[in-house]
């Protein structure tokens, strides 16, 4: 008798924030990059992608993805390269163990949805892919470790491949042309450095003026500040982040995220025609965090920046109080503001000009902190029947 049966699997996967940023590929097409990076994933309390996978003989229409309740485009390269990199390995088992059902040949149906709004302006991408790379991977029951995952979910988005692991990872950008070195690898768990907090002001919740994917290939193309970045600043950098997040040196961490942030902006500065993510609103925070380090007297708080306005500001739980405190009149006024956080007394007092700016410009906040990697979980975007469970 035919198989017709609807096999499926659930995990959800977290965002990441590069401390050490990711920006210029070599090899475009298997998203291989010019540098190594660096990132802290993030708690998916506040930020997950939930996907399932299923497949089935009996689905007509091919591979699908719905993403937060629209259908979504699965033709894209990108997406594919993951479809046939797990099919491939799928069929590696099915050609052992012949008894195994053939799963790679089925059509793949994925449901997927973000627990943050589309208006926090954050880039899903890395939970996305790597939520969809996991997914598929249980479905298809593959014994491959996250960093052998991580190999497929860079094909889809570069940054996804560190949100396979929680808490500190690195991505290694290999040698190889085959890519087959290029992968995320584990510095350290959340459990390591777990007083970690990250609060994200967003300044605005646009789809960015130009992708990362574009802007990248712009900075290869005409920066010549990138070439100085790749082969000096981003390897010291790298060495010198390892460092600090093993010896869970907060001061030395923050300098660096700061000045990976800072150099990675200027390499943008230096495309020709410039590109500039950040706006007056990233400034005034910028400006925010020095006052609070300054009146600190040290360290204690990072800002750092995508591709895009929205600033993230890393600082520890010993230390809420007086960040918190600083952005009180900010965090007060917007959502996401969690009331009753401990502590906000001590607060720095900020020129009232970034106060007034600050107050304008950020519409929503997001208070959280270093989390786990992706959970398999027994929570279904997809019934047995395989229809798209109703929420
Ligand atoms: C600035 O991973 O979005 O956030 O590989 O083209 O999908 P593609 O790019 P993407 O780039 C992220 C760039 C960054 C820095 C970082 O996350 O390391």
């Amino acid at each position: 008798m035919a198989d017709t049966k609807v096999y499926r699997a659930s995990t959800t996967a977290p965002v990441n924030i590069a401390v050490v940023k990711y920006w210029g590929k070599r090899d475009p097409k298997l998203n291989l990059p010019t540098n190594s990076s660096l990132s802290v994933t993030l708690s998916q309390a506040d930020l997950r992608t939930l996907t399932t996978a299923s497949c089935s003989s009996s689905y007509t229409d091919g591979d699908s993805l719905t993403l937060n309740g629209e259908a979504s485009d699965v033709s894209g390269a990108r997406t594919q390269a993951c479809f046939r990199e797990l099919r491939s390995r799928r069929a590696a088992l099915e050609a052992v163990d012949t008894s195994l059902p053939k799963l790679s040949a089925m059509p793949v149906k994925l449901v997927s949805e973000n627990n943050f709004p589309t208006a926090a302006g954050l880039a899903s991408s890395a939970a996305g892919f790597a939520a969809l790379v996991k997914a598929i991977a249980l479905l298809y029951e593959l014994p491959d470790s996250p960093s052998e995952l991580s190999l497929v979910a860079r094909q889809g988005s570069g940054s996804a491949c560190r949100s396979l692991f929680g808490g500190y990872v690195a991505w290694r950008m290999g040698d190889k042309d085959d890519g087959s070195d290029s992968k995320a690898e584990l510095i350290a768990p959340a459990e390591h450095w777990p007083e970690m907090r990250a609060l994200i002001l967003v300044a605005s919740a646009a789809k960015k003026g130009v992708s990362s994917t574009s802007g990248m290939q712009q900075t290869v193309a005409t920066s010549g500040l990138f070439q100085q970045r790749i082969s000096k600043v981003v390897p010291a950098n790298m060495a010198a982040m390892e460092e600090a997040v093993k010896g869970r040196d907060f001061a030395k961490f923050a300098e660096v995220t700061m000045r990976e942030s800072n150099s990675f902006h200027a390499t943008c500065a230096d495309t020709y025609p410039p590109i500039f993510y950040m706006n007056d609103i990233s400034k005034a925070a910028i400006r925010a965090v020095e006052a609070i380090n300054a009146k600190a007297g040290k360290t204690i708080a990072a800002y750092t920046f995508d591709a895009g306005p929205n600033c993230v500001v890393y600082y520890l739980e010993e230390n809420a109080s007086t960040i918190l405190g600083t952005f009180y009149p900010v965090l007060a006024e917007v959502t996401g503001w969690k009331e009753g956080t401990a502590g906000i007394k001590s607060a720095v007092e900020i020129d009232g000009s970034l106060v007034s700016t600050l107050k304008e410009g950020i519409s929503r906040v997001i208070m959280t902190g270093v989390g786990e990697g992706p959970i398999k979980t027994e929570e279904y975007l997809i019934d047995e029947n395989g229809q798209a469970v109703k929420r």
